[in-house]
């Protein structure tokens, strides 16, 4: 008996030392271990044995046994982890791979791409882009601005009031300053509940930004910022909501001369290095003076010709083509942040405000400015 138990237990190791799987291993388990397997009959039988050999029959069985668990578990060890290195080698997966087929992926909005266009030649000149809020105050957007309550430049930009009790949480601190209700005695204590209803809008523009970026930066000051502006406007070249860049430089010593210069790099980035810019007299009340800016015209080079001699359709025969509003920056703007070292008897700067779809029908050639926001993909695709 002892020598059978010890055959078993050599058979048995040499089979679980061979085996190949986890299933193959596990058959084994069965058939050395099992019920039925001779040794678990042994085991079984012992209580009929002989009180002399019943000792050591059952010592070597269940040393047989134990021995034979140990051996099971460890190979069990050494074959799972093959088999998991097999399965992990065969499952590899190339995440570089194009799908297949490769799905069409979006891209940016022609608005976007010719803002961050507009943006990277900016910074390229040391400006810094800012972000404001398009629910305004009409601090902001008119009064601080040198458009004093009852101005008629504000006839000009009609926009969209908001009912500031709507807004209550988002409206912050009621900036100082005479505003629309104030001109028309109304109440303003300073909480939100104070606010008339000409006093929150929708920005008309992004100078807003002129003077909160003036707030919170002191001179010299060098930003662009970008953003969705709303007017009471719609036709095939104005829709209620656009977008501006504003353009904002403020140190001691700026002059009209080094607005043109930075228009001029910004242009010839934009529409070519052959353009010229040209400033014409205008007005606007927070710039003194004030400027409308064309750019020769680079579908005919600016002679207002086509090759065939007839009038150039872009320019209508003028060579000149407008886009975009600028001036030198009001003593009076730099009045509301004085405090901030604003100090008109020292600092001076140039401000400027582009449209940014209007840029982007004349690089584009788009003939109306509402298909920008009509969400038509064959339109938007064009564009990649
Ligand atoms: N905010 C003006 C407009 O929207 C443009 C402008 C900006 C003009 C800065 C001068 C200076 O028409």
């Amino acid at each position: 008996m002892l020598e059978r138990i010890e055959e078993i237990r050599d058979q048995a190791g040499e089979a679980i030392e061979a085996a190949t799987g986890t299933a193959e291993l596990e058959e084994l388990r069965i058939r050395y271990l099992g019920r039925k397997a001779e040794l678990t009959t042994i085991l079984r039988g012992i209580g009929e044995l002989g009180d002399q050999e019943r000792g050591r029959v059952g010592a070597a069985a269940n040393q047989a046994r134990q021995a034979l668990e140990r051996r099971l578990a460890a190979r069990a060890e050494r074959l799972d982890s093959a088999e998991l290195d097999a399965r992990l080698l065969a499952d590899r997966v190339d995440v570089t791979l194009p799908g297949a087929p490769p799905l069409p992926v979006g891209h940016l909005h022609l608005i976007t791409r010719t803002t961050r266009q507009i943006e990277d030649v900016m910074v390229g000149l040391g400006y810094r882009v800012m972000e404001g809020p398009e629910i305004e105050h009409d601090y902001y957007n008119f009064t601080a601005l040198n458009h004093p309550p009852g101005h008629p430049a504000r006839m000009l930009q009609d926009t969209f009031y908001l009912d500031p009790s709507s807004i209550v949480a988002g409206l912050g601190n009621r900036p100082s300053g005479e505003s629309a209700s104030s001109l028309r005695g109304e109440t303003r204590s300073g909480d939100a509940s104070s606010y008339g209803a000409q006093d929150v809008l929708l920005r008309t523009h992004t100078s807003p930004m002129q003077v909160r970026a003036m707030e919170t930066q002191q001179p010299p000051i060098f930003v662009v910022v970008p953003g969705k502006v709303y007017r009471r406007d719609s036709d095939a070249t104005h829709s209620p909501m656009f977008h501006q860049m504003e353009g904002l430089a403020v140190a001691e010593g700026i002059t009209l001369a080094d607005l043109k210069g930075t228009l001029l790099t910004m242009v010839r980035a934009l529409f070519g290095e052959e353009r010229q810019v040209r400033l014409r007299p205008h007005f606007f009340p927070f710039t003194e003076p004030s400027l409308e800016v064309d750019v020769s015209c680079f579908q005919c080079g600016g002679s207002g010709e086509l090759a065939g001699g007839e009038r150039c359709n872009l320019c209508k025969g003028q060579g000149w083509i407008e886009i975009l509003g600028a001036g030198m920056v009001d003593p009076k703007v730099l009045g509301f942040v004085a405090a901030n070292g604003y100090d008109p008897q020292r600092v001076q700067g140039f401000a400027f405000g582009l449209g940014i779809e209007r840029v982007a029908m004349l690089r584009h050639g788009v003939p109306d400015l509402r298909r920008f926001f009509d969400n038509d993909l064959q339109m938007l695709e064009q564009f990649l």
